[in-house]
C-alpha cells in the first residue's frame, strides 16, 4: 500500500437494538481516542468506517465482507456480543485481516480464527477470582444465574469448577438472551437462602435483574449479590440505584480506577458524550484502537495482515484499566483483576476496587 493511502478500519457494533448501550460506548471510545492520540501512526491515517449490525449475527456477517471486499479495509474491528465475533471468524481467517474484538467474551473466540485478537476479556478471567474470594469470605452455598449462551456458560462454569474445588456448594439456571424473565429463578433462590447469588448478565441487562432482584425482596433477605463485573455495568450503575450498593464484583475496570490516567480519561470521556460514564466496554474500543495505533508503529506503517498480527502478539502497554499485554500464544489479553465493591462515593454509586489479581490470563487457555 502506498504510504500516504488511509488505513481503514471496519469498525462493526449494534449501533441499534437490545444491546445498542455496547455500541454507543464503543464507537465513542473509537472517537475519543482518535481525538486524544491523533489519527496517524506509523506513518499511517485512520479512517473508521462505522456499520451498525444491530445485534444479528448475519448482519455482522454480511457487514464484514462487505468491508473486506468493497471497501478494503485493512483491520475488522468492534464485536459487540459472542455470536458476532464468531460470525467474522471465517472472513479474517480467509481475507488475513485482523479481527479486533473489543466486547465480546467467551473464552473460545480466539482460537476461532489466528487472525482475532481481543482487547476486552474472557470470562473465566474474571469468573474465577470471584470463586476465591468468595470461598476465602465465608461463602459456602451459591446459587448462580447466567444468560445462556457462550459467556454466561462461561462465567457459570469457571466459577463453579473452581468453588466446587475449593469445598463450596453450587446450583445453577441459565437465563435465555432474549427477553429473559428472572422471576420464577428468584422465587426459587428467595426459598433455598443460599449464601450469594452469582450472576452474569451481559453489558445492560443488569437493571432489569436488579429491578426483579428487590421485586422478589431478595435485597433484604441477606442473600449477597456476586459475580463478574457486567451485572454493575458503570454505564447503568445509577440508574440501577442503592440496590446495588455492597455488590461484590471481580473485573478488569471500573470507571473509578484510582490513577491520573483513569481520571483524565473518564473526564474527557464525559465531556465529549453528554455526561455518560465510559463502562468497560469502552475501554475495550479505546485499547482496541491502541493496539492497531502501536501495531502500525511497529510496522512503520505496513499494513498487511500478517504483519499487524505479528506485531500484535506480546504488545504491551499502559491502559486506563492498568498494564495490560497482548499473550503472543492466545492472543487474549493479560490484564489485572480486581475485586471491587459497589459503594457510594459522595453522591454517586461506583464499584470501588479494594482488592487486585495481577497479570491475569485467560485461564482456560492457560490449562491446556
Ligand atoms: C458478551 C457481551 C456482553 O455485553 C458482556 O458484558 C460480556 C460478554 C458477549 O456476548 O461475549
Amino acid at each position: 500500500a502506498l504510504a500516504q493511502e488511509a488505513v481503514k478500519i471496519g469498525l462493526i457494533l449494534p449501533m441499534t437494538g437490545p444491546f445498542a448501550s455496547t455500541g454507543k460506548q464503543i464507537d465513542a471510545a473509537v472517537k475519543l481516542f482518535l481525538a486524544r492520540e491523533g489519527a496517524v501512526h506509523g506513518g499511517r491515517k485512520l479512517e473508521v468506517i462505522l456499520k451498525d449490525d444491530a445485534g444479528n449475527a448475519d448482519a455482522t456477517r454480511r457487514l464484514a465482507q462487505e468491508l473486506v471486499v468493497n471497501d478494503k479495509v485493512a483491520v475488522l474491528a468492534g464485536f459487540g456480543l459472542t455470536p458476532l465475533a464468531m460470525a467474522t471468524a471465517q472472513i479474517a481467517t480467509q481475507a488475513k485481516v485482523p479481527e479486533i474484538v473489543m466486547a465480546a467474551a467467551t473464552a473460545s473466540i480466539t482460537e476461532a480464527s489466528p487472525y482475532i485478537v481481543r482487547t476486552s476479556f474472557t470470562l473465566p478471567q474474571a469468573s474465577e477470582p470471584m470463586a476465591d474470594w468468595a470461598a476465602k469470605n465465608g461463602i459456602r452455598k451459591v446459587f448462580t444465574v447466567v444468560t445462556d449462551y457462550g459467556p454466561g456458560i462461561d462465567a457459570e462454569t469457571s466459577f463453579a469448577g473452581r468453588f466446587k474445588q475449593a469445598g463450596g456448594t453450587v446450583e445453577s439456571v441459565r437465563v435465555p438472551l432474549r427477553n429473559p424473565d428472572f422471576a420464577p429463578f428468584l422465587q426459587r433462590v428467595s426459598e433455598a437462602k443460599p449464601d450469594a447469588l452469582f450472576v452474569f448478565v451481559p453489558s445492560g441487562v443488569g437493571a432489569q435483574f436488579m429491578k426483579q432482584f428487590v421485586e422478589r425482596g431478595l435485597d433484604k433477605a441477606g442473600v449477597k449479590l456476586i459475580g463478574p463485573g457486567d451485572v454493575v455495568d458503570d454505564d447503568i450503575l445509577e440508574g440501577i440505584g442503592d440496590v446495588a450498593l455492597g455488590t461484590i464484583t471481580t473485573h478488569h475496570y471500573s470507571a473509578a480506577h484510582d490513577s491520573p490516567a483513569n481520571k483524565e480519561f473518564v473526564a474527557a470521556f464525559q465531556k465529549a458524550n453528554a455526561g455518560m460514564r465510559p463502562n468497560f466496554m469502552a475501554v475495550g474500543g479505546y485499547d482496541g484502537m491502541k493496539l492497531v495505533a502501536k501495531a502500525l508503529e511497529a510496522t512503520k506503517g505496513d499494513s498487511s495482515g500478517d504483519k499487524l498480527i505479528a506485531a500484535m502478539k506480546g504488545a504491551s502497554w499502559e491502559s486506563v484499566r492498568g498494564p495490560v499485554k497482548i499473550d503472543p500464544e492466545t492472543r487474549d489479553i493479560i490484564q489485572n483483576i480486581y475485586v471491587r465493591k459497589t459503594q457510594k462515593v459522595g453522591s454517586e454509586l461506583h464499584n470501588v476496587e479494594f482488592e487486585t489479581i495481577k497479570d491475569v490470563k485467560d485461564p482456560v487457555k492457560a490449562r491446556k
